[in-house]
């Protein structure tokens, strides 16, 4: 694989580079070139053997670099939050601008510079163009996969989380709590189902799944369990 990584700083993205990297596969972590953490980033990623990539969230700057690199897998693990939107501004941070936006411009420019590559779209469970904002721009840009002519994944996990997530994301951090508690008193009376489905996966779990459905899955959507099922497949071995 030459992997592209969007979103590579994030908690998914930077373990799915650790990933890629220990499996033997060529990766480019991007990072935005404004990003005021780019030198530990470039100290982290080099430390791994990946490339860093700092092209502008521009379709020419993306394509150029699709088009010198030819990557094979493209990953967009890219989102905002509500925390960020109330720091930063909606008018660069909303789910349109980022979720949507970035990821539609890098589908883009991977439809012109590099349509042979996979392209690999993190989405979320309860993905539709009928739900709220945020599932409302997952279910357009699956759309927007679908229709795009590349092959494609759509990985639609549950909550994504654990103790090892540097971001404090306190009411999402009680609610796994809360619901994985549920799920695994729930499982030791025998009903598991609810928890193949519905429990937390932490990021390094989630980027084993998508590194190895990336390799060998048919197009499509990956549901949770799905996503679990694949993540425990790759640690038995
Ligand atoms: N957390 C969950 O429970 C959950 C569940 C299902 C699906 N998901 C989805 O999975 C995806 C990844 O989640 P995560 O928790 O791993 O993400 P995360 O840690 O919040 O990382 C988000 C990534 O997006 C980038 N990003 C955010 N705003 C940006 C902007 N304005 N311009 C450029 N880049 C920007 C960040 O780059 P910087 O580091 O440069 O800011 C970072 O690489 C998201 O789409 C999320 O909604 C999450």
């Amino acid at each position: 694989m030459r992997a592209f990584v969007a979103g590579a700083t994030g908690y998914t993205g930077r373990e799915l580079v650790r990933v890629l990297r220990e499996r033997g596969h060529e990766v480019s972590a991007h990072v935005r070139p404004d990003s005021p953490a780019l030198a530990r980033w470039q100290a982290e990623f080099g430390a791994l053997g990946a490339d860093v990539d700092t092209p502008a969230w521009e379709p020419a700057a993306l394509a150029a670099t699709h088009a010198c690199s030819q990557p094979t897998h493209v990953f967009a693990l890219l989102g905002t939050t509500r925390h960020r939107m109330r720091a930063e501004g909606t008018e660069r941070n909303s789910y349109e601008a980022v979720d949507y936006g970035l990821t539609a411009l890098l589908l883009g420019a991977t439809r012109t510079a590099a349509p042979h590559a996979r392209f690999i779209y993190l989405s979320a469970m309860g993905a539709s163009e009928q739900g709220n904002a945020y599932m409302k721009v997952r279910g357009r840009l699956e759309r927007d996969l679908r229709a795009s002519g590349l092959s494609w994944i759509a990985a639609r996990p549950a909550f994504v989380t654990g103790p090892d997530r540097e971001e404090r994301r306190v009411l999402e951090r009680l609610a796994s709590r809360a619901i994985d508690g549920v799920l695994r008193t729930l499982a030791m009376v025998g009903v598991r189902a609810p928890a193949r489905r519905y429990a937390s996966l932490s990021g390094s779990a989630l980027a084993r799944a998508l590194a190895s459905l990336a390799a060998d899955a048919p197009d499509g959507v990956q549901d949770a369990a799905a996503l679990r099922a694949a993540a425990e497949r790759v640690s038995r071995r």
